[in-house]
């Protein structure tokens, strides 16, 4: 559909590859919430461990088209996979707009050697409402202290584990709202920060969530990311970039999805008629493609405007909130398509809807994209 370069290509063949090797045969046990340690390992050994990792450090700074590509890829094999492969991304969104060379050097390090970052935002009386983080940094001479609670953190237990690199919300002043929202970076080994609950999903277990907690947590004051108050603006600026990869991680559902139903109308006759001569099927199967088709071009839009240095803000929400519908929905029709055989976990559709179901959810659900695009529109 796209021309595509031949590194693209090279780089989905790479992901094809490991999903084929690694992913597929693996399945149930990363659906029961156990990814094997060789998964990871051979993640590290494709090089695409982080993405957006600048060459300045010695990442591959893949443009946004082939960032695309990939979370498209290893999501058509395991959304889950994609969600805790694509923490990485969504970490190091804020570093790379207002790191200093030496905090994107503290931050990448461990990353291009394995290890997983957090994008640490949302807390329990701060989901959709971003501004509101009550979690505290307070100055004391060259140092910040941290205190309070995150929720729903992506990979947060690994990076605190392997004292990996996460990007910390906290209000530097909470008279002013989301004014007072700064960020920092901060090592998962520091006194004071810990993992809470391990949040048990319907979905997506390939990926891990978590709360971490944070008690007199002691950062030095240049682990602040550009200057005090800036938050809430890297946050976006990171949820815009994120949310086009949350689409690509929709497209890449809904095509395994789809392909599911075609493999099984291909295969199924009910009261001796094939069921590739049902047109109640074949009408379902025509607008699932019509969807997916539709869904991947405003993902590949989104990240041409990206690459070429456009406004994208505003189309980054419009694809997240059809993408991530029209992935539920593909689910869904695929599910009625199989009938009861849809309904269990041997179909394989079973696990892609509760999966899918997350997509509109998380990186902003999609009642705050219709506030995003509405905001646009009226402005
Ligand atoms: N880029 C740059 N700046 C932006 C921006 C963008 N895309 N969007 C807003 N801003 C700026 C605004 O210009 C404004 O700055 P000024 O005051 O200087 O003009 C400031 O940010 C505040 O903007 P708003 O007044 O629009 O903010 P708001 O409080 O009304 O909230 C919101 C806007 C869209 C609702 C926002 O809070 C939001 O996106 N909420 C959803 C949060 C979210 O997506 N959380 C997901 C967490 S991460 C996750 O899920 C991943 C995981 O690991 C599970």
């Amino acid at each position: 559909m796209f021309d595509f370069s031949p590194k693209q290509l090279e780089v989905q063949k790479t992901v094809r590859d490991f999903i084929a090797e690694y992913v597929t045969p693996n399945l149930k046990t990363i659906d029961e919430g156990d990814v094997p340690d060789s998964i990871f390992e051979a993640w590290h050994k494709t090089g695409l461990v982080c993405l957006v990792a600048p060459k300045s450090v010695g990442g591959i700074e893949l443009d946004t088209e082939s960032c695309a590509v990939v979370l498209e890829e290893l999501a058509y094999g395991d959304v889950g996979i994609a969600t805790a492969f694509g923490a990485n991304n969504l970490g190091s969104y804020p570093v790379l707009i207002a790191g200093t060379h030496e905090q994107q050097v503290q931050h990448f390090t461990p990353i291009l050697e394995g290890k997983y970052a957090s994008f640490a935002l949302t807390e329990p009386n701060a989901g959709s409402d971003a501004g509101a983080v009550a979690t505290t940094a307070v100055k004391h001479g060259d140092e910040y202290v941290l205190n309070g609670t995150k929720c729903y953190i992506t990979q947060g237990k690994y990076a605190i584990d392997m004292d990996s690199s996460l990007v910390m919300f906290a209000s530097t002043d909470r008279t002013i709202g989301n004014k007072g929202l700064s960020a920092f970076l901060v090592k998962g080994g520091t006194p004071g920060l810990s993992c809470g609950k391990v949040e048990d999903k319907m979905g997506i277990r390939g990926s891990q969530t978590v709360e971490l907690v944070l008690e007199d947590v002691r950062i030095p004051a240049s682990a602040l990311l550009g200057a005090e108050g800036d938050g809430m603006k890297l946050a976006m600026k990171t949820l815009d970039s994120g949310r086009l990869m949350v689409a690509a991680q929709a497209v890449g559902c809904a095509q395994r999805a789809l392909d599911i139903a075609v493999e099984y109308v291909k295969t199924r006759s009910d009261g001796g008629k094939p069921l590739t001569k049902q047109q109640s099927v074949a009408f379902k199967l025509a607008d699932m493609e019509s969807s997916v088709t539709a869904a991947r071009l405003l993902v590949y839009r989104g990240a041409k405007l990206k690459d070429n240095h456009q406004p994208y803000s505003h189309h980054s929400a419009i694809t997240k909130l059809f993408t991530t519908d029209v992935a539920m929905r593909v689910a869904q029709d695929a599910m009625d398509i199989m009938g009861t055989y849809g309904y269990t976990k041997e179909s394989g559709i079973e696990k892609i809807w509760r999966d899918a179901r997350i997509l509109s959810i998380y990186e902003g659900t999609n009642q705050i994209q219709r506030l995003v695009i509405s905001g646009g529109l009226l402005r």
